[in-house]
């Protein structure tokens, strides 16, 4: 019954968050700006989101206590830049002690670099549109290696390249139309093509002055499926939104995939509605084996590669869910790698009730945050703790 695979050294077992998703007050970003705009479409402001900015200790006390041994957070480009040229010297040591405080409690720090947002002042110039951008981003990442030093070793440069490719625009009043019912828009090429050359030089820098470092980026991976006449537009479909950002990784020191549900394209080639019927409350449909698809596809496309899940979870305040999400997604991810397929670590999304980008809603988290009493009280929810089981016994359930 209690079959289970046993985790090799240093496997990377822990949750994620995303600086403008927990800090809070993230003022001089661009999200900021549209999120407070008099006009906004969004819902809900992330306000002092979950302040993470003040409480990480304590989100990291939290990790450790309970027996996980990594924590994936990001820089925030627009605290380290605020204005074009100007570079705070106290954010630079803000996540510096980050770094430090993570490596003191026995947490292995995994950094992203730019996740969603930019500086204000850069979108407003054109954000990866404008020509200037991948110089931009490379001086942002020569002022942060000070922050990543010998400790930290693992580093996300861009989180989804591909959705941001896809929005990227989004906020600069142009709608990307998607694809088909229940389809993404199509990645905008410019913002593709500039996401890769940044991502090169950001990799050439990091790869130059801190030799220890892995250097990958991470892209949101769908279990895209067909099947009869479905098998093409699906094939097409994960080449547009998914495939195109994985091969510029192939020079990369791993590959990290993000993944929550499947798309599948039916018999007709049409997109079929939630075979289960059971969404979750982003209205994704709950299909918690997708990682292991995902895991698989990109292994095919990179088999050199090893492969880091950097997110994967599930959006639902019924708690039971997520440990039901978790028990179909760590067999999966388990059996990949019984199957021979290198993979770093599982990093669960999200570490924090967060905000989701426009609204407070979606409840990601192992850990709910009480936001209304103004106390950002942290409370552990029992998925924290089921999943921290496995993280303490160093291995992963082959079965549910
Ligand atoms: C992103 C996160 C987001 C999550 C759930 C990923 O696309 O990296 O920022 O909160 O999915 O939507």
């Amino acid at each position: 019954m209690d079959q289970h695979l046993p985790l090799p050294a240093g496997f990377l077992m822990g949750a994620a968050t995303a600086p403008h998703q927990v800090e809070g007050d993230n003022v001089h970003s661009d999200w900021w700006q549209w999120e407070t705009a008099p006009d906004s479409e969004m819902p809900q402001p992330s306000g002092t989101a979950c302040d993470s900015y003040h409480r990480w200790p304590e989100d990291m006390d939290l990790l450790a206590r309970a027996g996980y041994n990594a924590y994936r957070f990001g820089i925030e480009w627009a605290r380290i830049e605020p204005e074009e040229g100007r570079i705070d010297a106290a954010e630079v040591q803000h996540y510096r002690d980050m770094v430090e405080g993570a490596v003191q409690r026995g947490l292995t720090p995994v950094v992203t670099l730019h996740h969603f947002t930019n500086p204000a002042w850069f979108s407003s110039g054109g954000g990866w549109t404008r020509p200037d951008a991948v110089a931009h981003f490379s001086a942002y990442v020569r002022r942060v290696l000070p922050v990543l030093g010998d400790e930290v070793r693992t580093v996300v440069t861009i989180n989804e390249p591909n959705m941001a490719a896809i929005f990227g625009r989004a906020h600069g009043g142009e709608r990307p139309e998607p694809m088909g019912e229940g389809l993404l828009p199509a990645p905008d090429s410019t913002i593709a093509q500039r996401l890769i050359e940044a991502h090169r030089a950001a990799s050439d820098i990091l790869h130059g002055e801190l030799p220890a470092v892995r250097v990958g980026w991470s892209v949101a991976s769908q279990d895209v499926q067909g099947s009869g006449d479905g098998v093409g537009p699906a094939l097409a479909y994960s080449q547009a939104v998914e495939d195109q950002f994985l091969f510029p990784a192939a020079e990369d020191d791993f590959i990290a995939v993000q993944s929550y549900t499947r798309t599948v394209f039916g018999p007709d080639g049409n997109v079929t509605p939630a075979p289960t019927g059971i969404v979750t409350d982003t209205n994704w449909e709950f299909w918690p084996s997708a990682v292991g698809e995902v895991i698989r596809h990109t292994h095919e496309l990179l088999p050199h590669l090893p492969i880091l899940v950097s997110e994967n979870g599930i959006a639902t305040r019924d708690d039971a869910r997520r440990i039901d999400y978790l028990r179909g997604a760590l067999p999966a991810v388990a059996q990949a790698m019984r199957d021979g397929i290198e993979v770093l670590g599982y990093l669960h999304w999200s570490l924090l009730d967060n905000y989701e980008w426009g609204s407070w809603d979606p409840h990601f988290g192992l850990i709910g945050v009480d936001r209304e009493s103004g106390r950002f009280e942290r409370t552990p929810k029992p998925s924290f703790d089921w999943l921290a089981g496995w993280a303490r016994r160093g291995a992963l359930p082959l079965g549910s």
